[in-house]
Parts: structure tokens; sequence; C-alpha cells
């Protein structure tokens, strides 16, 4: 089969079986050409908890398909390929929190989602990269935990007057992007705005002009008159941002910015899966009900 016969097959299976197609903003393009929607981690989830289909496909990685599997438990999750998950949020174990906890009893901790669902069940709120800062407003406390992306966790903290504990973890792509990276694309691209994701590094995101989540760019590029952007994020967000604007340029600084695990998944991997049913994402109860209750305080954060 070629791959418009794969598509093809793709959507009439997904009508077959009630199915859902959420693609991530990194996923490769032709996914994100025939995902019914796709979107930020935020978004995302939003979308898994209010669908009325009955199967999900997530086209993404393993904590995305667990936070779907958290939020709709009568749904039946697909994660094409189980092997696609987040090295950031395997840095940090419930176990490793509990010691965390312990040396700060009685602060709240706010995880990221990119981290799995029993480190979720261990904290209090979640944040996503596109409401990280309205998150911890959000608590009265004046002492916060943020886990796991240290880079994260300082971009909150430069914006609040509280006291933050972080998790020295960090996501491996957007860590492999420079200082020298950005001046040599300012370099070559003066007149360009450079927009940057929340998990560069402090020193990357002090050049930049804008940070935001992945679908905060979209936005901010439709928006801003500029005809250059320089793109601190993960290549895959590229192919909407030239669909949208195609008067405008984007430029990936280095193609460093590619994540190998967003990249895992092919047509011929939703395709097995709608056919097998097969690989489902589920929680245990013991541990999604927990991790529930701190999806479902991020939802409840009032939005712009
Ligand atoms: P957002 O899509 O929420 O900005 O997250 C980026 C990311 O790294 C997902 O893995
Ligand atoms: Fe994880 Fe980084 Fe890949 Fe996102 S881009 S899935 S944070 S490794």
């Amino acid at each position: 089969m070629d791959q418009n016969e794969i598509i093809n097959k793709i959507k009439q299976l997904a009508v077959e079986r009630d199915a859902l197609i959420l693609a991530h903003n990194y996923q490769r393009d032709e996914i994100q050409e025939l995902a019914d929607i796709t979107g930020d981690s935020l978004a995302l989830s939003m979308e898994a908890a209010r669908t009325d289909k009955q199967v999900i496909v997530f086209c993404g990685v393993h904590f995305m398909a667990e936070s779907a599997a958290i939020l709709a438990p009568e749904k039946i999750v697909l994660l094409p390929r189980l092997d696609a998950g987040c090295p950031m949020a395997d840095m940090v174990t419930p176990e490793g929190l509990r010691e965390l906890k312990s040396k700060h009893p009685g602060v709240p901790v706010v995880t990221y989602v990119n981290s799995s669902a029993a480190v979720k069940a261990e904290s209090d709120i979640c944040c996503t990269s596109a409401n990280a800062v309205k998150v911890v407003e959000s608590l009265p406390d004046d002492e916060v935990i943020l886990v796991p992306d240290r880079n994260l966790g300082r971009y909150i903290a430069s914006h609040l007057n509280k006291t933050c504990y972080f998790w020295e973890g960090y996501c491996p792509t957007h860590d492999r992007f420079t200082v020298a990276d950005v001046t040599t694309a300012l370099q070559d691209y003066p007149d360009a705005v450079f927009m940057a994701h929340p998990e560069c590094s402090p020193e990357v995101l002090a050049l930049a002009h804008h940070i935001c989540s992945t679908s905060g760019m979209y936005s901010y590029a439709l928006e801003n008159p500029a005809q250059k952007f320089i793109v601190g994020t993960e290549a895959g967000i590229l192919y909407r941002l030239r669909k949208e604007s195609p008067e405008k340029e984007f430029i990936l600084p280095t193609s460093r910015l590619i994540c190998p695990n967003m990249k895992l998944t092919s047509v011929e991997d939703i395709l097995k899966a709608l056919q097998t049913m097969s690989p489902r994402v589920t929680v245990p109860e013991e541990i999604r009900i927990p991790a529930k209750v701190t999806l479902d305080r991020m939802l409840a954060v009032p939005r712009d």
C-alpha cells in the first residue's frame, strides 16, 4: 500500500471504530495532516476529556496517552508506538518525588504533564507549558515544588514571588539547543523575531522575544507583523506554522531540535493500531483516581 492508500484506510477504519485521532504539534507532517485534532499537551488533554468518541488514537508520547486514559477511563486509548516515551518524564519517579516532598513538608507539588501517571498521583496539581504560571499563581502558598522540568520551573519562578524547589529534570531535545545556535541565527536573520518554548535553558530564554507553548507559537506568528521567526522548539511545529502563514519565513536554528520519540509514529503504525485495537494504554484505578484529581485541578484554573 502506498501512503495515500494507508491514509484512506486509516480514515475509513477510524469511522468504523468510532475513533478520534489526536496528534501533538511535534508529530510528523503527514500525521498532523490526517489527524482530527492537532494541538499542544493542554489542548489534547481537554479534547480527550470532552470527546464522545469511543476510541482515542493518541499520536504523541506515552504520558499524553496516559493523560487521556486518566481523564477518559471509559474510552479505549491507543498509543500506536508504545515505545514512544518522554525522557524528561522518566527523570522523576514517585519514590524520588516522595523523598523531595519529605524535605519540604506541606509544600504543594506542581507537576508538568510531561510525567508518569504515578508521579501525577503523588502531586497536588498539574500544569502544561501553556498555563504553568497561571497554575502556580492560583495557589495560595508562598512555596511550591516544581517537577520535573528545571527549565520550566525556573521560567515559572522568574514570573512569581514564591520560593520554588526544583526537580533537576530537562528535555534532552530542548537541552541540545544552545545560546550559540540562537546568536548565529540572530546574526543571520537580524530582523527575525525569536520565539522559544519554556523547556529551553534559561540562557536561551533570556534571548527570546516571546516565550510560549507550542500552540502559543501559532497564534503569535499569525498575530505578529514580523516576516521572519526563529523557532526555538521541536521541528514538527514548522509544518503548521508554514501552512498557516505561507508568506512568512520560519527558521529552525539547528537540526538538533528533533525529538526522536515524537518522530517514531508512522502512518503504518496508526493503521496497525486501528486494525488490532492495540497497543492500549490503561492506568490502574489506585493511580488513576489521584492522578485525575491533579489534572482536574489544572483544568479548573481559569484561562485567559
Ligand atoms: P506543549 O505542546 O504543551 O507546549 O509541550 C511540549 C512538549 O515537549 C511535549 O512533549
Ligand atoms: Fe519529552 Fe522533550 Fe520529546 Fe517533549 S520534546 S516528548 S519533553 S523529550
